[in-house]
């Protein structure tokens, strides 16, 4: 059946201007690492696919390596993209990364140029795009000079195959360097891309600050700590969860006592505030203006449908800010 993307798409959707640039990104994004490989259900992701523009989803991310097996859940967003979002492909903002093991040898991870180039290449053939709205070093390389890799960026926008560029996983001091060699070259970066949560607090020690005063966005990745800030392992660890899958990245060693004891607790408050947890801590990261979008993975539209309730309850009274402090110790 064609799809035809929901008419009111955009009322239900609010906005932020990534830093100081031209675009806009929706409160949540799509992130494609998991649950769109050649492992997983076809008829599942598209459906993911389709609930999240019919909300007023516009940014889907992506990597070369994600999957697995590498670079198939690029090759099938791809598919998706030719059968039902070709109409609609100038309201979509598509990122992919390279900075990771891609293929073997020296040229395949990392930061040269030559890597980068070759990848970018190849991310546009799988996914039949010209271009990437955004491309993303996807880590810091300790050997590669910074200026070759935001080098080989600003190629990619004076080329075309990228409007904007961004870094991801770069501490405060790396970001402050790429985002001023960045700017001298004449290619602003658009967009950080760090791991925070709840659970993961690293870029309050400076990086939001950084990001502010520099006028970048940030889009916060694994919002929900891979699954564990839901409900779902309140009593186990469920059979097609993320934790017991072969090919999840979710441990189940990371599942622990204290962990859990939190989980807990905050599932708690976020019963008091009529919120599932998942909701409440994708709340919790955007009540900070500062961060522009977050960015969800789903199995499940279902998922999908209860995280973007999130939207209905941003605001934290300062009783839940410090009850959360307390939790979190
Ligand atoms: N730049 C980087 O280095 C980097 C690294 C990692 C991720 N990312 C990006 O960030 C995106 C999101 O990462 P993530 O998938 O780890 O994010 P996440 O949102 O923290 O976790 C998503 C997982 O949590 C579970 N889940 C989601 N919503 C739920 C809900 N409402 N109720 C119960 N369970 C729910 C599902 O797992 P189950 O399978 O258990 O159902 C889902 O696959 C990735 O797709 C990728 O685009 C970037």
């Amino acid at each position: 059946m064609q799809y035809i993307a929901a008419s009111d798409r955009y009322q239900q959707m609010e906005y932020r201007r990534c830093g100081k640039s031209g675009i806009k990104l929706p409160l949540i994004s799509l992130g494609l690492w998991h649950n769109f490989g050649d492992v997983d259900v076809p008829e599942n992701y598209r459906k993911i696919m389709h609930l999240a523009f019919d909300r007023g989803i516009t940014h889907f991310d992506l990597a070369n390596n994600y999957g697995p097996p590498y670079g198939t859940a690029e090759s099938n967003f791809g598919k998706i993209l030719k059968k039902d979002f070709l109409p609609y492909r100038d309201e979509m903002i598509i990122s992919s990364k390279a900075g990771y093991d891609m293929w073997p040898g020296p040229y395949g991870d990392f930061g040269s140029k030559k890597y980068l180039v070759a990848s970018l290449d190849q991310s546009l053939k799988r996914m039949g795009l010209d271009y990437v709205d955004i491309f993303y070093h996807h880590r810091p390389d300790p050997e590669t000079p910074l200026e070759e890799t935001m080098g080989a960026l600003d190629l990619f926008v004076r080329q075309g195959k990228a409007l904007y560029v961004g870094i991801s996983n770069y501490p405060a001091s790396e970001a402050a360097e790429a985002i001023k060699i960045l700017k001298d070259l004449g290619t602003p970066c658009l967009i950080h891309q760090p791991k925070y949560s709840m659970l993961e607090r690293w870029v309050e020690g400076g990086l939001l600050d950084l990001l502010e005063q520099e006028g970048v966005g940030c889009i916060p990745f694994s919002p929900l700590a891979q699954g564990l800030l839901t409900n779902k392992y309140l009593n186990n660890i469920p059979d097609d969860s993320r934790a017991a899958k072969s090919t999840g990245h979710l441990q189940e060693s990371q599942i622990t006592e204290q962990a859990l004891t939190q989980v807990k607790a905050l599932n708690e408050l976020a019963l008091g505030r009529d919120q599932t947890l998942a909701q409440m801590a994708l709340s919790w990261l955007l009540k900070d203006k500062r961060v522009t979008s977050v960015l969800v993975g789903a199995s499940k539209p279902e998922q999908l449908a209860d995280s973007l309730k999130c939207m209905e309850n941003l605001d934290f009274s300062g009783t839940e800010l410090s009850r959360i402090e307390e939790i979190l110790k």
